[in-house]
């Protein structure tokens, strides 16, 4: 069982406590947040225990409480705290920091020389395959009109990053994407291709912050089977589509291990 350390409980860090520590491939053994506070633990889990950075000698803490990972949602800031120590100790890194400078990237990149470093801005699996699917799908037919709705609760003032992202990925003008805002819709993106004899839609909505999560505990299975390096969510999602793709194809392979082009020859 791979043990985890996650820095960061604010909104995002306490959904993501709540599916790390639920979850039985992982044992979530600390919560560290930043401002100093009251010894507390992690709510419904009296013995995972959340601490203040401030008041925390970390190499003392890690020598005591061993971590394999460390998962974080707190701020761009953070990594300069604790980042000498997962060097040292080898330990991977699962970061869902939006807010990194250029500065703060090249850094986690020069610490992926070190140790494993998995750096996303949307860590949703959902949103991730999304991108991927509509990324496919537009190179297989750059012939179709592809818009990008996204609707967002009524106080969202800015279209969202990621259609934006989505816009840029498939390399569509600004005018491409429409955004409404209607009630308390807390994340809806579509992609829609229009084909002159069929339209495909891409929909993917979020429910709950536990689906970063659910992201986060996706990046930590598949990193422990990466070498050390620096990677995007997108480098992990396309190695696991990869390994589906060719166990698929392995088990299609007719006995005697023809394949259907040698076999109909
Ligand atoms: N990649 C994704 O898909 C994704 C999704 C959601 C969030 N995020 C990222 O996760 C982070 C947290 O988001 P949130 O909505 O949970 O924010 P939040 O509610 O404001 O929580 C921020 C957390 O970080 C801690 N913190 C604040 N300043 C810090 C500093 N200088 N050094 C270390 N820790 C600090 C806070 O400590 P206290 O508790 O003591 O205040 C708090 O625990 C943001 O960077 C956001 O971009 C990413």
């Amino acid at each position: 069982m791979l043990k985890v350390g996650l820095m960061g409980y604010g909104k995002a860090g306490q959904a993501v406590a709540r599916v790390l520590a639920e979850d039985p491939r992982y044992e979530l053994c600390w919560v560290f947040r930043h401002r100093a506070c009251a010894e507390t633990t992690v709510e419904g889990h009296p013995h995972i225990p959340v601490r203040s950075m401030q008041s925390t000698d970390l190499d003392q803490w890690l020598n005591d409480h061993p971590v394999d990972a460390v998962v974080d949602f707190s701020n761009a800031e953070a990594v300069r705290w604790y980042g000498e120590q997962i060097k040292v100790r080898q330990i991977m890194l699962v970061t869902a920091i939006s807010s990194y400078s250029d500065a703060q990237l090249d850094d986690l990149k020069t610490l992926g020389k070190a140790t494993r470093v998995l750096c996303s801005p949307n860590i949703t699996l959902g949103i991730n395959f999304l991108l991927m699917a509509a990324k496919l799908l537009r190179g297989i037919a750059p012939f179709a009109d592809v818009e990008v709705v996204e609707q967002h609760f009524r106080e969202k003032p800015e279209v969202s990053g990621t259609a934006q992202k989505l816009a840029q990925s498939l390399n569509l003008e600004d005018e491409k994407v429409t955004s409404l805002r209607v009630g308390g819709i807390v994340g809806h993106h579509e992609v829609i291709f229009g084909f002159p004899h069929q339209t495909v839609r891409l929909i993917h909505d979020s429910i709950r912050r536990e689906a970063f999560g659910t992201g986060a505990a996706y990046a930590l299975q598949e990193l422990s089977h990466c070498s050390t390096g620096f990677y995007t969510f997108d480098d992990l999602l396309l190695s696991s589509i990869r390994a589906q793709l060719l166990r698929e194809s392995a088990s299609d392979l007719p006995t005697g291990g023809q394949t259907a082009a040698s076999s109909s020859r």
